[in-house]
């Protein structure tokens, strides 16, 4: 048995068409049914609905042989501890900072609300910038209108949502896009199933 990590809403929404031509389709829908577990039309393979930042840790831990998972998640949890053979070229979207239209330029020393604690803590480090990290796990949009935080680090794709808050794109970070993982111990026991599921990704993504 093939047990595959995804998380609900767009990176499964995404993923189906892929799994799709891999003759993998589920047999409940994660948008109406409460099962965490998933049966396929494949006897060999079921798939593990859970957030996405837990992908990961289901994956490190064998807890499901591979998954899916955006790369923030991947650079956030450190994926020194899993493969990651293929880049799917879904959910994509780019890790920025942004902040308030007329705020400043961020120079010597800035306060940043995020989710991407270690990420951002990086990436102002290497600029040289002072950055006092503060943790929040969603709406980080509204950390600069509240006077919690100078800027943000945070996703964008379309920019509506930082638009609707007043907000304004700054720096590109890291052009984001969701990663196939495999667990290594998996990779040598169940080689064959994995690596055919991989040709068979592959040979999709080829095709768009
Ligand atoms: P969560 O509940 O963790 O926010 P999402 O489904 O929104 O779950 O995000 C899962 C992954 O999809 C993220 O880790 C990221 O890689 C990608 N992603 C998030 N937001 C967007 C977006 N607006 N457009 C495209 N991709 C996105
Ligand atoms: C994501 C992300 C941004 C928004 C960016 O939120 O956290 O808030 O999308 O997309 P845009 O540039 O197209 O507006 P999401 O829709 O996943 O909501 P949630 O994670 O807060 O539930
Ligand atoms: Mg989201």
């Amino acid at each position: 048995m093939l047990t595959i990590a995804v998380s609900k809403g767009r990176i499964y929404e995404e993923a189906l068409p892929l799994l799709e031509e891999a003759g993998i389709r589920p047999v409940d829908d994660p948008k109406t049914s409460r099962k965490l577990i998933l049966q396929t039309t494949r006897d060999d393979v079921q798939l593990v609905i859970i957030r996405a930042t837990d992908v990961p840790t289901f994956v490190e831990y064998g807890a499901a042989d591979m998954g899916i998972a955006g790369k923030d998640v991947l650079l956030e949890h450190g994926a020194e501890s899993l493969y990651e053979p293929l880049d799917l070229n879904i959910a994509t979207c780019r890790l920025m900072t942004a902040a308030h239209k007329d705020a400043p330029d961020i120079t010597r020393r800035v306060r940043v609300a995020t989710k991407y604690v270690k990420t951002a803590k990086k990436y102002f480090a290497e600029l040289g910038i002072q950055a006092d990290i503060i943790k929040l796990y969603g709406s980080m949009e509204l950390a600069p209108l509240v006077g919690l935080a100078d800027c943000i680090v945070d996703l964008v794709d379309t920019g509506n949502t930082l638009k609707a808050n007043g907000l304004e794109p700054r720096d590109l970070i890291m052009n984001i896009s969701s990663r196939l993982v495999v667990n290594k111990a998996a990779m040598k026991m169940k080689h064959h199933a994995i690596q055919s599921l991989i040709d068979q990704f592959e040979k999709t993504l080829a095709k768009r």
